[in-house]
């Protein structure tokens, strides 16, 4: 038997890429001021950055392209996405968005004000900073598990049902406009979410009246993990997991980049028409209008196609496990990741491959930078450059708990081979490990900082 199902697909079109010298990978970086967003795509060998928008449509998806209908309003694409939302996913009304944090920020424009908290099992970081754009708190609930890199757990992206209660007690419900979970947990290793968290999640929300959203970005890998390792879900397909989990919410946000194997799109759903008509008037205002949202119509027709594609058994199968293999070679070379392997990518856990470097230098980023150096190889540092913060309260920094760079892997994009190179780039740069440096911040805006800050090495 292979070590990982083989790829459902083969290759009609190639986009060449190259590695560029040593030398210039070096200069290149130094231009970027150390930050891997700010390097050309084409200086780029494998673009493990991220897995958002950077899928390769298929054949279907073209053509559905092609049949694009670009009327301003009551577009036949729109239609056609209508039946698919109200199949896949069940809920009665939704609007197109440009991306996922459009969807983010139309919710909480409508939903929070000043001094109000939004729990979740880990929110990723445009919900956060959506979140605290208006003035709110985005609060973590995940199980602390999901801190324990080495933990062998099938659902590592649980929600602590205990804490939430909690919490939500504490805080009181006029203070929740809403809640959420994140499937799979991004933020978090990419793990999943298991049905029985998700009906108890869903069960507290509703039992103190709050609305419960799900951030189903990569709803698809979640529900395919949940038949692989939930009792009782063996026989059922992904599609019928994916419309048992939607039927618990009253709604859900996707950044359609992921699992609607699209390069641009997203959608905001729910179940109350009160709230529809308020998200439709926010809509109008920013993205357009409601049968468009943002994008154009062939756009929707990709979406439509790419749902149904993202459920394919064949598809997940190969998918998951060709992240399983990328992490099996590491852990067999000692390389420490958070495991079990997630859905979407390989997080490298940092902190332990650079014990020499403490949260204030960042080991992440010196790991994330050393990797491009190596072999022009781009992750994306999880840690305290993306999530570390100073408390308004106390003045004092905030580090996460896990120092990560994350390789996402791209949706039918890369073979084997080109994984068994990340990997070997990997275990020759776990040699040289001890002697790599921390670095420190030279520019930072106030939000999202990860995405444009720069950086010096640190002698
Ligand atoms: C879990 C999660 N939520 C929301 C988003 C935001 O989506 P977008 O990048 O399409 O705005 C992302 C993007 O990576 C994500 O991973």
């Amino acid at each position: 038997m292979p070590s990982h199902p083989p790829e459902p697909f083969r290759i009609k079109m190639v986009e060449p890429i190259r590695l560029i010298a040593p030398n210039q990978r070096l200069d290149a970086m130094r231009q970027a001021g150390y930050n891997l967003f700010s390097l050309r795509a084409e200086d780029v060998f494998i673009d493990l950055l991220t897995d958002s928008g950077t899928g390769a449509m298929s054949q279907a998806q073209w053509a559905a392209i092609m049949e694009g209908d670009e009327s301003y309003a009551g577009a036949r694409s729109f239609f056609r996405l209508k039946e698919t939302m109200a199949q896949v996913t069940g809920f009665e009304f939704f609007v197109p968005t440009h991306q996922g944090r459009a969807a983010e920020n139309i919710l909480s424009a409508i939903l929070i004000k000043p001094g109000m908290s939004v729990p979740s099992n880990m929110h990723f970081d445009t919900t956060e900073a959506n979140i605290r754009a208006r003035g709110g708190r985005p609060i973590n609930l995940v199980n602390e598990g999901a801190f324990d890199p080495t933990l062998q757990a099938p659902f590592k992206g649980n929600m602590d049902v205990a804490r939430l209660r909690e919490f939500i007690l504490h805080t009181g419900v006029q203070n929740i406009p809403f809640g959420s979970i994140t499937v799979t947990n991004n933020a978090g290793g990419g793990q999943p979410v298991s049905m029985a968290n998700i009906r108890a999640v869903a069960e507290t929300y509703h039992e103190f009246g709050i609305p419960f959203f799900i951030d189903c970005c990569r709803f698809a890998e979640n529900a395919y993990f949940i038949k692989l390792r939930e009792p009782g879900y063996a026989n059922k397909t992904p599609l019928e997991i994916a419309r048992e989990m939607f039927a618990l919410a009253d709604g859900a946000w996707m950044s359609a980049k992921k699992h609607a194997l699209v390069n641009i799109g997203g959608f905001l759903a729910m179940r109350s028409a009160d709230l529809y008509q308020k998200v439709c008037n926010e809509l109008i205002l920013r993205e357009g209008f409601p049968t468009y949202g943002g994008l154009a119509g062939r756009d929707l027709d990709a979406m439509s196609t790419g749902l149904w594609e993202g459920l394919d058994e064949a598809y997940l199968a190969y998918r998951l496990g060709q992240t399983a293999y990328l992490g099996e070679r590491l852990l067999q070379a000692g390389i420490p990741i958070i495991e079990p392997p997630g859905g979407h990518a390989i997080y490298l856990d940092a902190g332990r491959l650079l014990p020499h470097l403490p949260h204030p230098v960042f080991p992440g980023q010196s790991l994330a930078a050393a990797l491009y150096l190596e072999g022009g190889v781009r992750g994306v540092e999880i840690g305290s450059v993306m999530f570390g913060y100073t408390d308004p309260d106390t003045g004092e920094a905030v580090y996460p708990k896990l120092e990560l760079v994350r390789l996402a892997i791209p949706r039918r994009v890369y073979t084997q081979s080109h994984l068994d190179y990340v990997a070997d780039v990997l275990i020759s740069l776990k040699e040289r490990a001890a002697a790599l440096r921390g670095f420190r911040i030279t520019y930072a805006p106030p939000l999202l900082r990860h995405f444009t800050a720069r950086f010096e090495p640190l002698e």
